[in-house]
Formats: structure tokens, sequence, C-alpha cells
């Protein structure tokens, strides 16, 4: 898997990474991976069709009618069954199901060849959990982004009213914090920085600022890169 290089950005449910990637993804005219939205489509079509995730023939079953496609802007969409599910994918109970789902051995080994053929030239930033300690862990750069509980569930109770949904701000803090949790405790590749990892806490930090501090880093890697530095 190349020269081609990869950034890989994990942490946190609600740390703003996925703000960053999107940015990062512009300025750099990277594709995009949001891999969570894959754990959420396992999420949302197990919950349309019901599969039995320990079955690792049903999920190979279902994982090969997901197609993950490029748009416009670079971010990869996911077709299932050839229609586009990706709108379907960001509710709050979606992001608790995939959760529960990336708990399965199966789920996540089958997953792991979709996301390796993101990798695309001029590069990928791959976004989630375990970017940087098990899809990619031989990423140019690797990040994790951290924040305060509650901090992040008014981050996440803006966006949803923004957006014309209902929320109601307590529950948003109990299933960002059981998410934390079930990510954090689960025995296959759990939630957690990979040792070379830089950490982002995002508490208090605006977005530009963030964006600027890791276009620096990834400018100082090319230049090891370049120099024949191992960094
Ligand atoms: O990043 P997100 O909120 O869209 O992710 C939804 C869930 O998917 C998250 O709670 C855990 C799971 N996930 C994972 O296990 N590994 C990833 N690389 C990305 C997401």
């Amino acid at each position: 898997m190349s020269e081609i290089p990869i950034i890989a950005i994990d942490g946190l449910a609600s740390s703003g990474k996925t703000s960053v990637s999107k940015l990062l993804s512009k300025k750099l005219k990277f594709y995009f991976l949001d891999s969570g939205i894959l754990y959420r489509s396992i999420g949302y079509i197990h919950k349309l069709e019901s599969i039995d995730l320990d079955s690792e023939k049903e999920v190979k079953n279902i994982i090969n009618n997901i197609k993950l496609i490029p748009s416009k802007n670079l971010q990869f969409q996911v077709f299932y069954k050839n229609k586009d599910i990706t709108n379907f994918l960001y509710s709050e109970e979606i992001g608790l199901q995939a959760s529960i789902v990336s708990q399965y051995k199966s789920v996540r080994e089958l997953l792991l060849l979709l996301q390796h053929s993101c990798v695309q030239s001029p590069g990928l930033i791959a976004n989630g959990r375990d970017m940087g300690t098990k899809v990619f862990p031989k990423a140019k750069l690797k990040i994790y982004f951290i924040a305060d509980l509650k901090i992040r569930a008014n981050r996440r109770h803006k966006q949803l009213l923004e957006s014309g949904t209902n929320s109601d701000l307590e529950s948003i803090t109990k299933m960002l914090r059981d998410r934390d949790n079930s990510d954090k405790d689960r025995t296959i590749s759990p939630l957690k920085a990979a040792d070379d990892a830089i950490i982002v806490d995002s508490s208090n930090l605006k977005l530009d600022t963030v964006l600027d501090k890791i276009l620096e880093l990834y400018k100082i890697s090319e230049a090891c890169n370049k120099w024949g530095i191992i960094n």
C-alpha cells in the first residue's frame, strides 16, 4: 500500500475530527474516508434486514453489496445495492447502533479491504477510531482528537438543532458517554491513540487553529521524507 500519503485522524465522537478532516481534504485535495459511515451503514442495514453479525457469511454478503464512491468533494459516499444511503446514516441512534456492530470481529475484518481500497492518489485523509492503530498503521501522520464530554455534547446538540433535528442535551450527553465507553472497552481494535499519534485536545481550540497546526505537521513529515529522515 504505497507511497500514497495517508493522514490518519482518530478520536472520540464529536471531538471535531470530521470537520477538521473535511477541511484538510479540501486544502490538500486528498480523498476523504469517514470510516464511521461504514459502521453506521452496517448498523443501518442491520436494522432493516436482520443479519446474524456472528455469521461471517451473512456479513460478507452485506459488505459485498456495499460500494464506496467518491463524490465531487472527494468524500466517499456509501452505496448499498447501488443506492446511495449516506444521508440515512447520521442520526445519534444509528451512531449507537454502529458502535454495537463495530464490536463484531467479522464486521471489522471484512471492512478492512474496503477501507484499504480508498487509498488513491494524490492522498487520503482517513478518519475514525482505529485508522492509526489498525487500518493504516503506516500512515504518514497520525492525529488523535480528544475533547471534554460537556463541550462535545453541546457541539453536537447545536449541530442537530441547526440542521432542524430535535435534540435534548441530556440524552445527547448520555449517548456520547455510552459510545465512548463501548468504543474504548471493545476487545477488537478499541479506541485508543497510536503510540506515534499526536494528541490534540480540541475542547477550547478553534477549527482554523487546529487545521493550521496539522498542515504544519504534515509539511514537516513530508520534508522529513524528502530528506530521508525517519520520523
Ligand atoms: O465516527 P462515527 O461517530 O461516525 O462512528 C460511529 C461508530 O462506528 C463509533 O461509535 C464506533 C464505530 N467506528 C469504529 O468502530 N471504527 C472506526 N474506524 C470508525 C467508527
